[in-house]
């Protein structure tokens, strides 16, 4: 049961195709979580965020609390990665600013905004802001939820943490290439007695980005601590989507350990739905197959808008009580 899942980890990637219904998943989860005790973090790292929507409220890159009940809440945060990018320079500028001589701020600043807008910036700020969340929830919270983006895009994140190192390390590089840059203008300029301090600051922010990367990649392949759940509808292209995004986590070593089958036809509401729901049949029977023993929980399709606590309960309520099959 879903359920027993979250209660038995500490982070939850939610994925899918765009549509399938990993917004309405992550949230109806984080509720029931919520409604039996659990303190749960849900955070969308999806640039097409709509966990707002979910909630029935604005939403932002800081925790919002929407759901409380006895001891049990949920936060929700949607990621703004530019936010998380403008933060890591405003720190790294301050500090180099600090380090290098007025008449070299210039070509340092340039320097800052080519890296701040390098191919993969983007991504490397979600990822940030995702190791920052994990991080700062640590003793707040019991379980973080990630709504991810599209399947591919997620998986892309995923695996980045070996290129953000490199990245990182670029960064860290190019500050030892400017701190010669830096010797160099010392020795013309004098020296000033903060320096050394402002140096050892500036190393200390880039590591600490690093080891973040670090901790994080660890953590998401650590089977224990970290899961995935595949969304999908009973679809000819989402099915053979989730057979790929279960075969690419387990090469990435990450748990894939429940698929939900989202949207069920009714049997017993006119022809038109049997047969589609007749047709969705064949297309679970390959997810199945494909898959091998990954437990798969259908939900149906439910009436409205699922918007707000109330329509989310509905939905939560099929996903701890439904059937693995
Ligand atoms: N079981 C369901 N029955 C009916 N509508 C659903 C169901 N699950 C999701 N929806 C609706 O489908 C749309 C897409 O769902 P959403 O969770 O936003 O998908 P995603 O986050 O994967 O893009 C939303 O309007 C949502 O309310
Ligand atoms: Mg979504």
């Amino acid at each position: 049961m879903l359920l027993d899942l979250a209660r038995s980890r500490r982070i939850l990637f939610v994925g899918g195709k765009g549509g399938v219904g990993k917004t309405s998943v992550s949230a109806a989860l984080a509720l029931a979580y919520a409604r039996d005790g659990g303190r749960v973090l849900v955070v969308s790292t999806d640039p097409a965020h709509n966990l707002g929507h979910a909630w029935d409220r604005q939403l932002s890159d800081g925790l919002a609390r929407v759901f409380t009940h006895e001891d049990g809440f949920v936060d929700a945060a949607e990621i703004d990665p530019q936010a998380t990018i403008e933060r890591h320079f405003a720190t790294v500028a301050a500090t180099m600013m600090r380090l290098l001589p007025d008449r070299l701020h210039a070509s340092a600043q340039q320097h800052l905004d080519q890296a701040k807008s390098a191919p993969g910036s983007h991504e490397s700020a979600v990822l940030e802001r995702i190791a920052e969340l994990v991080e700062i929830s640590r003793d707040t919270h019991d379980l973080v939820i990630f709504d991810t983006a599209p399947s591919g895009h997620t998986l892309r994140l995923l695996s980045l943490p070996e290129k953000l190192t490199t990245w990182t390390e670029t960064l860290l590089a190019s500050r030892d290439r400017s701190e010669r840059f830096a010797a160099a203008a010392r020795s013309v300029v004098g020296t000033k007695d903060d320096e050394p301090s402002a140096d050892a600051e500036l190393r200390r922010t880039l590591i600490a980005r690093r080891d973040r990367f670090e901790l994080l990649r660890s953590l998401v392949t650590d089977s224990l601590a970290t899961s995935f759940i595949v969304v999908s509808i009973a679809e000819r292209l989402p099915v053979a989507e989730s057979i790929d995004v279960v075969q690419q986590l387990t090469e990435l070593g990450i748990d894939a350990s429940s698929i939900v089958v989202n949207r069920r036809s009714p049997s017993d509401a006119g022809e038109v739905l049997a047969d589609r729901r007749a047709r969705e049949e064949e297309h679970l029977a390959r997810l199945r197959e494909a898959v091998g023993g990954i437990p798969i929980t259908q939900i149906p399709l439910l009436a409205g808008d699922l918007a707000g606590a109330d329509a989310l309960s509905e939905l939560a309520e099929h996903l701890v009580t439904a059937p693995e099959l």
